[in-house]
């Protein structure tokens, strides 16, 4: 799984953009599955297995775009000034690099003279460098999208990159869409569009597909690091089931399914609650008259960073966990 990792992570794809993700998506799963569509809002939706008697409609969505920036001035020196797509922390920013979708272009982020080096100036502050001396070298017009740029690295158990949020779960998906053999349910497989801006991809993706039970697959933090603000799920100690979210509380029957499920699989795995941050679940539970969701997390370090850290054991973990839940009837009580 590790070179395709490596490809969705190096492809760029932010809220908005996700056309080279979404190409690379639909090319790794031809033939893999039933079906597969395109919707207005740019979700790839695709179908595997039919509904039995016993079995449910369930949508499982990650999503594809990820945290960027965009164009707002250009200065006659040929400095860039740019604001957010999603939620981009001004600590992680100053000194990275980004890449421009349309030409490529390449430039460094500097930041105006700041004197405290116990604060951290807004993006406001700071701009893109692209390396001009002049405005015509410029090859950005206000509205231009660009990416962080940071290549991955295979740390032997952990993997490092830009994007793992969420294309880390892209990988899960699409590995539990290839995998899924025998199924009572049909299983929809929604590679989201714009999560970083607020869900709203898996909103129209979730109307349009009606599930029975929804599941999203996303990164969520970690309380394992030096000095981490307390939160009970470490790297490597298996997939988390979210129990709750700054967004959304997952339905208890199907925290109680995945608990169990994954006890019956002898899988590891952690409860996680989250203070702040959602994901596609929310939109999916909220969608026509309700529908319950949970959501299996791979855990993360530094997320929205350049480097977001995750365990490839986890990552393992949560394919078998999706397939073990998937392979039987649901019963939620
Ligand atoms: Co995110
Ligand atoms: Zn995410």
């Amino acid at each position: 799984m590790k070179e395709i990792i490596r490809q969705l992570v190096e492809t760029t794809g932010p809220s908005g953009y996700e056309s080279d993700v979404r190409a690379l998506v639909k090319k790794m799963l031809k033939g893999q599955v039933d079906s597969m569509k395109v919707d207005a809002l740019g979700n790839l939706i695709t179908r595997k297995g039919k509904k039995s008697k016993d079995g449910l409609t369930v949508m499982l969505s990650a999503h594809m775009d990820e945290i960027g920036i965009i164009a707002t001035h250009i200065d006659d020196n040929g400095f860039v000034r740019f604001t957010s797509v999603g939620g981009v922390f001004p600590r992680n920013t100053a000194g990275g690099r980004v890449r421009f979708l349309k030409t490529g272009q390449v430039g460094v982020i500097g930041m105006e003279s700041h004197k405290n080096q116990s604060s951290v100036p807004g993006l406001e502050k700071m701009y893109i460098d692209v390396g001009a001396s002049k405005r015509s070298d410029v090859k950005v017009s206000v509205g231009d999208v660009a990416a962080f740029d940071r290549p991955f690295e295979d740390l032997g158990t952990r993997l490092v990159s830009k994007a793992m949020d969420d294309r880390i779960g892209v990988a899960v998906l699409m590995e539990v869409m290839k995998q899924l053999k025998t199924t009572p349910h049909e299983v929809v497989g929604v590679f989201s569009t714009q999560e970083e801006v607020g869900t709203r991809g898996a909103t129209t993706a979730a109307y349009g597909v009606d599930p029975d039970l929804g599941i999203a697959l996303d990164v969520t933090l970690t309380g394992d690091t030096p000095n981490a603000d307390t939160m009970a799920v470490s790297l490597g100690n298996g997939p988390a089931i979210k129990v709750k979210d700054g967004g959304m509380i997952s339905d208890p029957r199907v925290v109680a399914w995945m608990e169990a499920g994954a006890k019956r699989a002898r899988l590891p795995y952690q409860m996680e609650v989250l203070t702040g941050g959602t994901t596609d679940a929310r939109s999916i539970q909220m969608t026509r008259a309700g529908v319950p969701v949970g959501c299996v997390s791979i855990p993360c370090r530094y997320v929205h960073s350049p480097s977001e850290m995750v365990d490839y054991g986890d990552v393992q973990n949560s394919v078998k966990l999706l397939l073990a839940l998937l392979s039987k009837p649901v019963q939620l009580r």
